[in-house]
């Protein structure tokens, strides 16, 4: 495996996600670590990060000691190059211009076993404003940029640095040069594949769980799914998943759910329709965050009263994913504000006294799908758009009434299957449709008509912390819109929502 050490750069998690790609399992572990946090994963390797700090800002983070003096092959990006370079007696110097963006990398020593299969002059992402002024003895210049005579370097042994981001996209020879780190310098196996870690995970859940009973809560979406087909092939019929109909779901969902999970892989699965219960909740209210609060605690006294009917349980299984994890391990880097309350079901586990399995605990999303189809989920399911806990209540502006919902459903069904039909769906990171409060006048026939405007909302994002709204072919839009207006009794407006994230969120409330 191959620890990677963070120092606050926005690409950390790229980083390990492109040594996993190599089909080598990777960590991320918080700059500020003790040795016994790596002491679990066999490190063959150490890459540190890059980070917003100059290594001569007070405070600015440093390598650690053991890192130091490890006998393991270490690749410092960026300021993990300088922090590097500053600690084992080079000098770094503040740059006159922050470099950003494009260079032109120009090899220098081309026999090198970083550089290895990379041409003579290659375009790399750059984005530091230090640099490298003096190497410490034994390190050796690699290659260089127009602004930069230590872009690449090395001491041939142990300490390699690149001042540029192999991670990025925008850097093409990047996973040549991470491959050649990861598998022939620091000597890694590609054996962290779907396939290995579904039979790994299945031995560990096995002995972890014993014959204990196991509840699941199933939403449809990728991660509870996976987290229980997971479940399922480990401990069998100790399982049961209980999945909610909240009254607030997408056309079609909750059936789809039932025939995946009960009729076609023959799981235990409670099945609670408690649309009533959502709904009557909801009366008269319009504020947002309101909704979010009144559907999360609605959810846990209908999982609770599910839960308490079955009997001898002692684990929940939850489809937390590594992002979370690192998320809440380094809270002083990536704090942010709270613009939403998103994670309505954390109250769970502390309230319900049980143990929690979290097989999906230290897998990205990608690999969760990989690991989806490894099991053999449908398509469907693992390349399913996320969708919000409190549903298609979040995307009705003003009052969730029964009446609203259905129209609002019937609107997101057209939008989906003309996704679906112009070939788009799995190209888009959400579609869907929003019911607004407005009202607006039409003519239909020769008749006045006064109908609710309905808002088609389309964005792409990487991780829904920033999205830009999809340039719809035209006449996908004006499909969409001729079918909502004909064919959804009181809407007689559509319009086309181009705004960004940010400024703009992706849902409306
Ligand atoms: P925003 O609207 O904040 O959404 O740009 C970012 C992502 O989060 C989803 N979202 C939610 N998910 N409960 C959820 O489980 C919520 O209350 C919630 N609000 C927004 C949204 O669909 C998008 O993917």
């Amino acid at each position: 495996a191959i620890a990677v050490i963070d120092f606050g750069s926005q690409y950390t998690h790229l980083i390990a996600r492109r040594v996993r790609e190599l089909e080598v399992y990777s960590e991320i572990i918080p700059a500020t670590a003790g040795r016994e946090r790596i002491a679990h994963l066999n490190a063959r390797g150490i890459i540190l990060s890059g980070g917003p700090a100059s290594v001569y800002d007070a405070g600015a983070p440093a390598i650690a000691d053991w890192v130091l003096q490890s006998n393991i092959p270490v690749l410092g990006i960026c300021y993990g190059m300088q922090a590097m370079v500053h600690q084992l007696g080079g000098t770094v110097t503040p740059g006159d211009a922050r470099e950003y963006g494009h260079a032109d990398l120009r090899v220098a020593e081309s026999s090198s076993r970083l550089l290895a299969g990379v041409g003579a002059s290659a375009p790399v992402w750059m984005s530091h404003g230090d640099r490298v002024e003096r190497l410490p003895e034994g390190m050796a210049t690699l290659a260089r940029t127009d602004n930069s005579d230590c872009a690449a370097v090395s001491d041939g042994q142990q300490w390699f640095g690149l001042q540029f981001h192999p991670e990025v996209q925008h850097t093409p020879d990047g996973m040549t040069i991470l491959r050649n780190f990861v598998r022939e310098i620091c000597g890694c196996s590609g054996s962290w594949t779907a396939g290995n870690f579904v039979a790994d995970t299945v031995a560990r859940v096995k002995e972890q769980v014993g014959s204990d009973r196991v509840i699941c809560g199933l939403s449809g979406g990728v991660d509870s799914s996976v987290a229980a087909a997971l479940l399922h092939q480990a401990v069998g019929s100790q399982l049961t998943c209980i999945f909610v109909n909240n009254g607030l779901l997408r056309h079609g969902e909750a059936e789809e759910v039932q025939e995946t999970f009960n009729e076609n892989m023959g799981m235990d699965l409670r099945y609670i329709d408690a649309s009533d219960r959502f709904l009557d909740g909801l009366r008269g209210v319009t504020d947002p965050e309101t909704k979010r609060k009144t559907i999360g605690n609605e959810f846990i006294r209908v999982f609770e009263d599910a839960a308490a009917e079955i009997e001898n349980v002692r684990w929940l299984a939850q489809g937390t994913l590594y992002p979370d994890v690192i998320e809440s391990e380094t809270p002083e880097n990536r704090a942010s504000a709270r613009i939403k309350s998103h994670h309505n079901v954390g109250g769970l586990p502390e309230r319900m006294n049980f143990s929690l399995v979290e097989p999906l605990r230290y897998l990205f999303k990608d690999e969760v799908r990989a690991v989806g189809l490894e099991l053999g989920l449908p398509e469907e399911i693992i390349y399913r758009q996320p969708f919000p806990g409190p549903g298609l209540a979040i995307r009705i502006i003003g009052e969730v009434t029964p009446e609203r919902v259905e129209l609002l459903r019937d609107c997101d069904r057209i939008v989906l299957e003309e996704i679906h039909d112009a070939g788009l769906y799995r190209d888009i990171w959400q579609s869907f449709a929003v019911l607004t409060d407005n009202r607006t006048v039409g003519v239909m026939g020769d008749y006045r008509t006064y109908g609710y405007a309905c808002a088609i909302r389309a964005v792409n994002s990487e991780d829904a912390m920033t999205a830009d709204w999809v340039r719809l072919p035209y006449d996908v839009l004006a499909r969409v819109s001729n079918r909502i207006v004909n064919e959804v009794d009181g809407v007689n407006r559509v319009v086309y929502d181009i705004t960004s994230k940010p400024p703009g969120t992706i849902e409306w409330e």
